[in-house]
């Protein structure tokens, strides 16, 4: 098997994206927003209000999305001039981000006076809205109705969310990040993907056996891989569900979240998630071994230049859930005989796919963005996948594992 095309998996490349813009100091985080979906590999048609101007030049959005700048629709010259609703009908998505207070009055009571306000009324494609003002404008009844209104039409209502607003207060009035951004549009556009309808489980993290009150016994799992596998699965359309341990890194849009952490809690989770599931992925790294006994007060140093702690074996979890129309998928953490370990562990946990990585690999396995994975299946298929960010590692994990769903899902 050769190389995947990853860049194909992610469900922004290759769509066509309106993105309003409109006039809040925010704009400079649109800047960033329509740099990153171009990245994606989208075709950006930027939409700017008179006001967005004055925060920002159009030149900015031009260099960026190497496209005209919509502004006027009366310019004859321009593709709007010919054509008002030409951008609105070729969208796959309409994203407005920053949306002021003024922009959601107006659509809420479907103007249609400038170029982004006809747009969003001839658009058939789905509409994100990104709110950015003063905590209060947003808190003002009027502002709540039109939101809930909107909402009731349809339109996806991402944030504010609580933060430092341009006002030095602070308060729910700040426009979401990129990353965000980018999770709604990528949940959006990869809803009729091919895992649609399905519920696929992910473990995430290193899970952490406390001693006493202040110790634990944990590993350096950053839950990096298994975020990527969830947002895969939600970016084709899967119903993800999280079982994660991880501490420091941000919830994926779109994706249930159970924090748990110790083996056991992550065990329960897992088993009563996958009640209901159809793909299990376990990318958390489990400790198979926990302390025979945890101290209610923090254990004291003492004279003894040694200290041993009594471990007991922790279950394992993969082995223990049930196997009847769930397909289960493990990774390998190994620092040697890479292959013939992850071989054991496919066979001894009964799963239907195993990617091993070598963890002594600089650019693979823990904490790091990019993993080197060789898939190995029950039928002896063994497949190296070159060095990937997790993310593609995911996709190509997915790539493998979905036709191994059981046909009923196809109809
Ligand atoms: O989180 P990151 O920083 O991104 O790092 C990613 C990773 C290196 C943690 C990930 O790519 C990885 O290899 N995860 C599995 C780590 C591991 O525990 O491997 P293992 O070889 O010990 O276990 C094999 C499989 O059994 C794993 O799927 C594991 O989740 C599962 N297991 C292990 C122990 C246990 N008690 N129950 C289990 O189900």
């Amino acid at each position: 098997m050769g190389a995947p095309d990853t860049s194909m998996a992610d469900p922004i490349n290759g769509k066509k994206i309106a993105l309003g813009v409109t006039g809040s100091i925010a704009c400079y985080k649109a800047v960033d927003l329509a740099s990153k979906l171009v990245q994606a590999g989208a075709a950006v048609d930027v939409i700017m209000t008179q006001s967005a101007a004055e925060f920002v030049t159009p030149l900015t959005f031009t260099a960026i999305t190497h496209r005209p700048v919509v502004r006027d629709m009366f310019e004859p010259q321009s593709e709007m001039g010919m054509d008002h609703v030409a951008v609105a009908h070729r969208a796959d998505l309409v994203i407005v981000a920053p949306a002021t207070a003024h922009t959601l009055a107006k659509i809420a009571w479907g103007l249609s006076n400038d170029a982004l306000m006809t747009t969003l009324l001839a658009t058939q494609a789905s509409v994100i809205i990104a709110p950015a003002m003063d905590a209060n404008m947003f808190d003002h009844p009027a502002t709540r109705r039109n939101v809930e209104l909107l909402r009731s039409w349809g339109y996806r209502i991402a944030g504010p969310t609580e933060g430092r607003l341009a006002s030095g207060l602070t308060g729910r009035g700040r426009m979401l990040e990129t990353w965000e951004i980018l999770g709604h549009a990528r949940e959006i556009l990869g809803r009729n993907g091919d895992l649609a309808g399905l519920k696929v489980v992910v473990s995430a993290g290193g899970t952490r056996e406390p001693v006493d009150p202040v110790r634990l016994v944990t590993n350096r799992s950053s839950g990096k891989m298994g975020h990527a596998v969830a947002e895969a699965a939600r970016d084709r359309g899967a119903n993800a569900v999280l079982v994660s341990a991880a501490e420091s890194i941000h919830h994926p849009v779109g994706v249930r979240v159970e924090r748990v952490d110790t083996a056991e809690q992550m065990r329960n989770a897992v088993i009563e998630e996958c009640s209901n599931a159809d793909m299990l992925v376990m990318a958390a790294a489990v400790g198979d071994w926990r302390p025979a006994t945890v101290a209610n007060r923090k254990l004291k140093k003492g004279p003894s230049d040694s200290w041993s702690i009594e471990l007991t074996k922790n279950p394992d979890i993969l082995a223990g859930v049930k196997s009847e129309g769930l397909i289960k998928i493990g990774f390998a953490a190994e620092s040697e005989n890479l292959l013939a370990n992850a071989r054991d562990k496919l066979l001894e946990k009964g799963l239907h796919l195993i990617a091993a990585n070598d963890i002594t690999d600089p650019d693979s396995g823990f904490a790091v963005e990019t993993n080197r994975v060789t898939l190995l299946d029950r039928e002896g298929v063994v497949e190296e996948l070159p060095l990937m960010t997790k993310y593609e590692v995911a996709h190509h994990l997915l790539d493998r594992a979905a036709p191994m769903l059981p046909k009923r899902h196809e109809e």
